[in-house]
């Protein structure tokens, strides 16, 4: 089993790293591969489609996915947007129905904010969101700032055990016969008939 985890930060080792390096410890225990994405620049510089590609192309065989922002102005980062924007437009396919998780690293303020715009993409694309204790935030300007937030490290540490618990779940209801759902046919109205 795999979990992908983006980071949705410029800097590759920052805060969000961090975070995500907490999450992933938990679940590698649990015997399941992770891997960190960095989305860094290329998100907005040109190379969206090619690092959006990468990433659908890794979940097709992954489990579940977990994606890490920073708080940009008090929301998730331009970066992040750019990159899910994609891979939830072109990408339900090897999404649907695997489990996902927000995280957000604010310096201060901005994190709610922030998760409420990620966990939208896991709704749209039928993907049952794994929650911990609290809201999935970290706070710290540095990676040190964040290992400090010793409640913050423990909402990562407690979701990563409840995502390995999570996919554990739906690999023995797989083994027991227990069909995932069809996917229905999109009914795509708007407000003007
Ligand atoms: C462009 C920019 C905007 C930011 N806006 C906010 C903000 O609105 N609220 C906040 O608390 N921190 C803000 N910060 C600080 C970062 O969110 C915070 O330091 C975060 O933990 C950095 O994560 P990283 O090291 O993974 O990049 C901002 C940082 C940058 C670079």
């Amino acid at each position: 089993m795999k979990v992908i985890l983006l980071n949705g930060s410029r800097r590759e080792k920052g805060c969000t790293f961090t975070a995500l390096s907490q999450v992933a410890a938990p679940l590698e225990e649990a015997q399941i591969h992770t891997e960190i994405i960095h989305v860094g620049k290329d998100a907005v510089n040109g190379n969206v489609d090619a690092l959006v590609k990468e990433i659908r192309e890794k979940m097709k065989t992954a489990d579940g996915l977990v994606v890490g922002s920073p708080v940009y102005f008090a929301g998730p980062s331009g970066e992040i947007k750019a990159v899910l924007d994609r891979l939830f437009m072109t990408g339900e396919d090897v999404l649907r129905l695997k489990p996902a998780a927000a995280v957000a690293s604010a310096r201060r303020a901005g994190t709610t904010a922030t998760l409420d715009v990620l966990n939208k993409y896991f709704t749209y694309a039928e993907m049952p969101v794994v929650s911990s204790r609290y809201w999935n935030v970290v706070h710290g300007y540095t990676p040190e700032d964040v290992l400090a937030d010793k409640e913050g490290v423990q909402i990562m540490r407690i979701l990563g055990r409840n995502m390995a618990w999570m996919l554990r779940c739906i690999e023995a209801g797989k083994k027991a016969g227990i069909q995932m759902p069809d996917k229905e046919e999109k009914i795509f109205t708007n407000f003007i008939g």
